[in-house]
C-alpha cells in the first residue's frame, strides 16, 4: 500500500485514478509520495520515505529542486496541462489592450442606471476606442506549450507572429505553425512588434530580461504582456517606460505592488491556469506520473533526474538507483549484482547534470546483503526495490 499527502486541494478527477494500492494520510511523515499546487515545500523537512513529490502545474519555483535531489526524491511536474488555459486568457489580453475595454466597462458601471446612458456613451466612447488586432505583430519570447498555442492562435487571428525560443523543442518546432516566423535574435522581437507576450520560465539568466536596455529597442506605443512570472520584467524599467509612452500597456497575471493600480497596467489575479479543465488535466497527470514512479520506476516530466523509462518490470524483481553522476556507477552496481550471483536481466541508466537514474530488472529476488552494497556505495543517494 502506497501512501500519498496531498498539501493542496487536488482535483478529484485525479485523485480517483488512485486505486486500491493507495491510501491518502493526513501525515506528511508517512507519504511517499505528496502533491502540490502553490504551496511552497522550500522550509518542509521531508521524511524518509518520502520518494516523489508532484507540482499539479508547471512552475517548481515553490520546491527546492536540488535539495530533493540529494535526498533521491524524484520531483514532477505537469508541463503543458494547463497550456490552453492559459493561452485563452492571454488572448484576452491582447483583446483587453487592444480597446480600452476595462475602462469602457468602469465607466459603464459609474454611470448606474442614469437614464442619459445610451446618449453618454455615444458621446464618450471614443475615450475607450482603440485598434484591431489583425495585421498587428505579435513577438512570442518562449515557444514551449503555451507560447505555441499562443503564436498559431494569434496566426489564426490574423496577427503577423513572429516567434524566439533559441532552445525550441523539436515537439514544439513540429506543433508551430509555419505561418509564424522565427527570428534567432531577441532585438528583432523588440524592435519590430506591436504587441510582445513573454512565455518563458523565470531562471537566473531571464530575471528582468525586460529592462530599461530591452525597452530602449522597442516601439513606441507597444504592449506587453507577462503571464509567465512577474520578475521577468524589472518594474521600475516598465513604469518609466509607460510613463515615457514607450509601452501603452501592461497586461500581465501577476499583481505586485509595483504594477498594481498603475496607470497603464492592466493586472489579472493569477487567472492563467485558473480552469476547471486545467486543474483537471494537472491532477490527472500528476496522479498518473506518480503512480508510474511508485510501481515502475519510469521518469517523465522530472524536473530533477532524467527522464527513464524500461516498461513494465519483466524479471522477478526491479531494483531503482538514484545516484550521482559520477563515472564507473554502472560497473559498480553491476559488480555487486554479479557478486551476489544475481542475473541483470534489463538495465537502463540516464544522466540529467549531476544526477544519474538506474532501473535493473533481476531474475531472482535481491538479497538483502546485495542491496546493503548497493546503498555502500559511494555516490548512490536511493536504494528502491520494485516488485511487480
Ligand atoms: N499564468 C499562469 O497561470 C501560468 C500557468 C502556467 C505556466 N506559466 C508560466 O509560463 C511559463 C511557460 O510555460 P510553458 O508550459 O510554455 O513552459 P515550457 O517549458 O513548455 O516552455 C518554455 C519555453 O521557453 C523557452 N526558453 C527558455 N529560456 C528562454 C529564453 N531566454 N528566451 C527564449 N525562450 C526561452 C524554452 O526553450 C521553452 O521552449 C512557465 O515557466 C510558467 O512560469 C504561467
Amino acid at each position: 500500500m502506497y501512501q500519498y499527502h496531498c498539501l493542496n486541494p487536488i482535483a478529484d478527477v485525479g485523485l480517483n485514478l488512485f486505486n486500491d494500492k493507495y491510501k491518502k494520510t493526513e501525515e506528511l511523515t508517512e507519504a511517499e509520495a505528496l502533491l502540490v499546487r502553490s504551496a511552497s515545500v522550500h522550509d518542509v523537512e521531508f521524511p524518509e520515505g518520502l520518494r516523489a513529490i508532484a507540482r499539479a502545474g508547471a512552475g517548481v519555483n515553490n520546491i527546492p529542486l536540488e535539495k530533493c535531489a540529494e535526498a533521491g526524491i524524484v520531483v514532477f511536474n505537469t508541463p503543458g496541462a494547463n497550456a490552453n488555459g492559459v493561452k485563452e486568457l492571454v488572448l484576452a489580453g491582447l483583446f483587453l489592450a487592444a480597446r480600452d475595454i476595462a475602462g469602457g466597462v468602469e465607466w459603464v458601471k459609474s454611470m448606474g442606471a442614469d437614464p442619459e446612458i445610451a446618449r453618454m456613451a455615444e458621446k464618450h466612447k471614443n475615450r475607450f476606442a482603440g485598434g484591431e488586432i489583425k495585421g498587428k505583430k505579435l513577438g512570442v519570447i518562449g515557444l514551449g506549450a503555451i507560447g505555441v498555442k499562443v503564436a498559431n492562435a494569434a496566426a489564426h487571428l490574423g496577427m503577423e507572429v513572429h516567434g524566439y525560443d533559441p532552445y525550441i523543442s523539436v515537439k514544439a518546432a513540429w506543433n508551430l505553425s509555419r505561418n509564424v516566423r522565427h527570428t534567432s535574435a531577441v532585438e528583432d522581437i523588440y524592435r519590430e512588434c506591436d504587441y510582445i507576450t513573454l512565455h518563458i520560465p523565470l531562471l537566473d539568466s531571464t530575471k528582468k530580461m525586460v529592462n530599461k536596455e530591452a525597452f530602449a529597442q522597442m516601439k513606441d506605443g507597444v504592449v506587453l504582456l507577462n503571464f509567465s512570472r512577474d520578475s521577468l520584467v524589472d518594474d521600475e524599467a516598465l513604469l518609466a517606460a509607460i510613463s515615457g509612452k514607450k509601452v501603452r500597456r501592461y497586461v500581465t497575471d501577476f499583481p505586485n505592488p509595483a504594477v498594481a493600480g498603475q496607470e497603464g497596467c492592466l493586472v489579472i489575479p493569477h487567472l492563467g491556469a485558473s480552469t476547471e479543465e486545467s486543474e483537471n488535466n494537472c491532477a490527472v497527470m500528476a496522479v498518473e506520473q506518480l503512480k508510474d514512479y511508485l510501481e515502475h520506476g519510469t521518469i517523465k516530466n522530472s524536473v530533477n533526474y532524467p527522464n527513464c523509462d524500461l516498461g513494465i518490470c519483466q524479471g522477478a524483481v526491479r531494483i531503482a538507483l538514484l545516484h550521482r553522476n559520477h563515472p564507473g556507477m554502472i560497473s559498480k552496481y553491476s559488480t555487486v549484482m554479479g557478486n551476489a550471483g544475481i542475473n541483470v536481466t534489463n538495465l537502463t541508466n540516464k544522466s540529467r547534470g549531476e544526477y544519474a537514474y538506474a532501473l535493473l530488472d533481476l531474475e531472482t529476488d535481491v538479497t538483502e546483503e546485495a542491496l546493503a552494497q548497493l546503498r555502500g556505495i559511494e555516490g548512490v543517494l536511493k536504494v528502491r526495490v520494485i516488485k511487480p
